[in-house]
């Protein structure tokens, strides 16, 4: 049963029980990492965990006493470091926390070192040899990793790493989705010569919010230009127009304003055109016949270009 574990808070809860099940001349030294970042884990295997260890480092001292310490935290592993781990396992570079287990015993030599996760074995007289065995299947179980240390006579340092539960970060969000009416405001002005395109462009932009000025032709759009220019938000222009075409009356509008988005549009493809939009300082191109919303995707794109 996994569940996301604070482990200095386990290891916390755990205190009392170890002091009072383990050796009477053991000093225990807990130095536990508040806020530590959560592990997907199952709490009972922890626990046993904690205490396989523990059993195994108040054993090594039970004759002279000694200290245990027990720490908690966070490292970053990256590849070089999963590599130096023996029992490792096949971790992800990443953040991890640990619970680090050290006692001032008996120590293992190489020989020991080399035996201590296999079942059964054992150097103890009462000893099943199952306690570590056991906490390396767990630890496995939990894509984690162990690291021992040992020094003969010295004294053993077991450190658990276990991945943490990554929060999604702000940058992989999904950005909350602007509302429509707050995105959509402002005042168009739309040049076609073509009479039932002028009444759909209107009545779908005005649904989303936008103020129309219309202009039946190149000559109309020019003097609405002049009329409204400052409290324009963009232009659509249709190119083929009686009266100056579209082009011509994007090369009047450059020459008085430069940054006013202005998506054209046409019967004709825009390759055809391309090279010379450039040059004319086209925002967009819309490709006629269009449906009503792609002429709003259209206008939200060279808007939205705009505020950058
Ligand atoms: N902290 C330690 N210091 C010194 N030796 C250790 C330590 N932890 C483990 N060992 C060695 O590793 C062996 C295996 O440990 P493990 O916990 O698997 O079995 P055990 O303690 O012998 O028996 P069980 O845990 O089943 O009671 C031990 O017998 C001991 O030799
Ligand atoms: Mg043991």
């Amino acid at each position: 049963v996994v569940a996301p574990v604070n482990l200095s808070k386990l290891v916390q809860e755990m205190s009392r029980l170890l002091e009072s099940a383990l050796s009477k001349n053991i000093q225990f030294d807990f130095d536990l990492t508040k806020d530590l970042p959560l592990v997907e884990a199952d709490p009972t295997q922890m626990r046993q965990v904690v205490m396989n260890l523990m059993t195994n480092a108040a054993e090594s001292m039970s004759e002279s006493g000694g200290r245990v310490r027990i720490r908690t935290g966070t490292t970053k592993l990256d590849k070089k470091g999963i590599k130096a781990l023996r029992w490792g396992g096949d971790l992800e570079p990443g953040i991890y926390a640990f619970i680090e287990i050290s006692d001032t015993g008996c120590g293992m030599d190489e020989e020991t070192l080399k035996r201590i996760f296999d079942p059964f074995f054992t150097t103890k007289f009462t000893g099943r040899g199952l306690g570590l065995a056991a906490t390396l299947g767990i630890v496995r179980g939990h894509h984690g990793a162990i690291q021992v240390k040992s020094e003969e006579g010295r004294g053993t340092t077991f450190t658990l790493w276990f991945p943490i539960i990554k929060k999604p970060t702000p940058e992989i969000l999904e950005p909350e989705p602007a509302p429509r009416d707050w995105r959509l405001k402002g005042k168009i002005l739309v040049a076609d010569d073509e009479e039932t395109v002028r009444a759909v462009v209107e009545r779908s932009l005005a649904k989303c919010g936008f103020e129309i000025i219309m202009a039946k032709d190149g000559e109309e759009a020019l003097e609405r230009f002049a009329s409204e220019n400052g409290s324009l938000s963009a232009i659509l222009l249709d190119l083929s127009m009686p009266r100056r075409n579209g082009l011509e009356v994007l090369e009047e509008i450059r020459k008085v304003n430069t940054s006013i988005p202005v998506l054209v549009s046409s019967g004709y493809a825009s390759e055809e055109f391309s090279d010379r939009f450039a040059a004319y300082g086209v925002s967009g191109f819309i490709q006629k016949p269009y449906i009503p919303a792609a002429l709003v995707r259209k206008l939200e794109e060279i808007l939205q270009g705009q505020k950058v």
